[in-house]
């Protein structure tokens, strides 16, 4: 890659929801003199009134217009930066384009796509290209799914590090406080049901190489469980089926390279319910097993396109302000010896947190270049395979809390 590029980071898609977040983290935290940064989407009147709102001393930044449809426009984006960061969505609809042009002109990339079945599609079609060209296209680097890839990543590394032992299965717990929905998200939820590739999203090896079954493993938690480990009530989470396929995948792939979590490793996660007689998450669960039926009738898509929070829309900033997402992670290692992670952030999860994580990823190829896990130097990758421990210590110096106890006594 070329460092002689006009840009480090291009900010494409900065007119959404999130797109906007990113540009005033940007603003707010990263010196211009360190980090040359422009503004990209498909309308330059909606990119100045963008760049109207960053504030004092923005009104040089640079703009750059191109239609996710034009890939002339791409490919010369692509040229001009060293790294593209990504919130043109639905990535299934109006992503592939962009990740095409940043393969062929060696430029690394980031999103926030929750979208797996397009990832599948990526790795089928850019995977051995952008590895033969050392070009990283990293995807899922919001909420999904670097809570999940991160911590489980950090807790196999300190096992090893601290007990020379490989780490056994993984159960995450969510704790998510306020927050809402984006118009965006349920763009891409719609356009996921409407696909008819929701078939694809049951797949527990999904991202893995070649959809490699590696052992089988139980379905994704359907209905309440009481963890003994937390002594808590456990519910299905509805990022369960994107974040476990994400942790395996980068567990797949750090094993084909010679460094494996542990031979028993697995992954699994769930919502944390806080009470202890959970009538409420009794109802939740029905209600998201009902959903599930439900969500497939084309009427009930109808009303949520009519009656639903449309592209552009979000949370208010109270709410996005006063949000939290909390998680907690315990497994075993061989010896029986307890590893607990933990991943904590204030703001809500698909956007103050989702903004600040993509940022960091786009921040971590810029500044920790050299620093990168050496194994994947290019190719479909994840957070954890494409950043790895520099993100770590970026995440952490951001204000995340990111941490793994090991606890000697079994
Ligand atoms: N993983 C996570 O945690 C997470 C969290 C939040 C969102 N997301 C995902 O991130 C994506 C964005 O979410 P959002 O809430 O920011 O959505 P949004 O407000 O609808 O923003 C979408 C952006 O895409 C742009 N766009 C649409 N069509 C385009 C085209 N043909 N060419 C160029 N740009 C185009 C829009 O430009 P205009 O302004 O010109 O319309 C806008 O900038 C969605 O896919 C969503 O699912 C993921």
């Amino acid at each position: 890659m070329s460092s002689e590029r006009e840009f480090d980071v291009v900010l494409y898609g900065a007119t959404g929801f999130t797109g906007k977040q990113a540009a005033l983290y940007y603003a707010q935290n990263v010196p211009r003199d360190q980090v040359n940064w422009a503004i990209a989407g498909r309308s330059r009147d909606k990119l100045e009134h963008v760049r109207n709102q960053l504030g004092e001393g923005f009104e040089d930044l640079p703009l750059v217009v191109a239609d996710s449809s034009d890939i002339t426009a791409l490919r010369e984006l692509a040229h001009r930066t060293r790294v593209v960061q990504t919130t043109v969505g639905p990535y299934a609809k109006y992503g592939e384009p962009l990740v095409k042009a940043c393969v062929e002109a060696g430029t690394d990339y980031v999103d926030i796509t929750g979208e797996t079945h397009w990832v599948r599609h990526l790795i089928d079609t850019y995977h051995a290209r952008a590895e033969r060209k050392g070009v990283r296209i990293i995807n899922f680097c919001g909420v999904d799914s670097i809570p999940s890839d991160m911590t489980s990543f950090l807790m196999a590394r300190e096992a090893q590090e601290q007990l020379d032992e490989d780490l056994g299965p993984v159960q995450g717990l969510f704790n998510l406080r306020g927050g809402g929905l984006n118009g965006g998200t349920l763009a891409s939820i719609i356009n996921m049901m409407e696909s008819g590739q929701m078939d694809q999203l049951e797949k527990p090896y999904l991202l893995n190489p070649g959809e490699e079954q590696i052992r089988s493993l139980p379905k994704d938690q359907k209905g309440l469980r009481w963890d003994k480990e937390f002594w808590t009530w456990t519910a299905p989470f509805f990022m369960a089926p994107v974040n476990t396929r994400v942790v395996r995948r980068s567990e797949a792939l750090y094993r084909h390279a010679g460094q494996s979590y542990g031979s028993d490793f697995s992954y699994q996660e769930a919502l944390w319910v806080d009470e202890l007689i959970p009538t409420t998450s009794l109802t939740i669960t029905g209600m998201g097993l009902l959903m599930e039926e439900v969500m497939k009738q084309p009427a009930v898509i109808n009303l949520l396109k009519t009656h639903g929070p449309k592209p552009g829309e979000g949370p208010s900033e109270e709410v996005m302000t006063n949000s939290s997402l909390s998680c907690w992670f315990y497994a075993r290692s061989k010896s029986g010896h307890l590893v607990k992670g933990h991943f904590y952030s204030q703001g809500d999860p698909g956007n103050r947190v989702t903004v600040k994580l993509l940022s960091e990823s786009a921040l971590t190829l810029i500044h920790e270049r050299e620093a990168l896990p050496p194994a994947f130097s290019g190719g479909v990758l994840t957070p954890a395979t494409g950043l790895g421990e520099p993100l770590i210590a970026r995440l952490r110096a951001a204000g995340v809390t990111l941490a793994c106890r090991v606890e000697l006594d079994k």
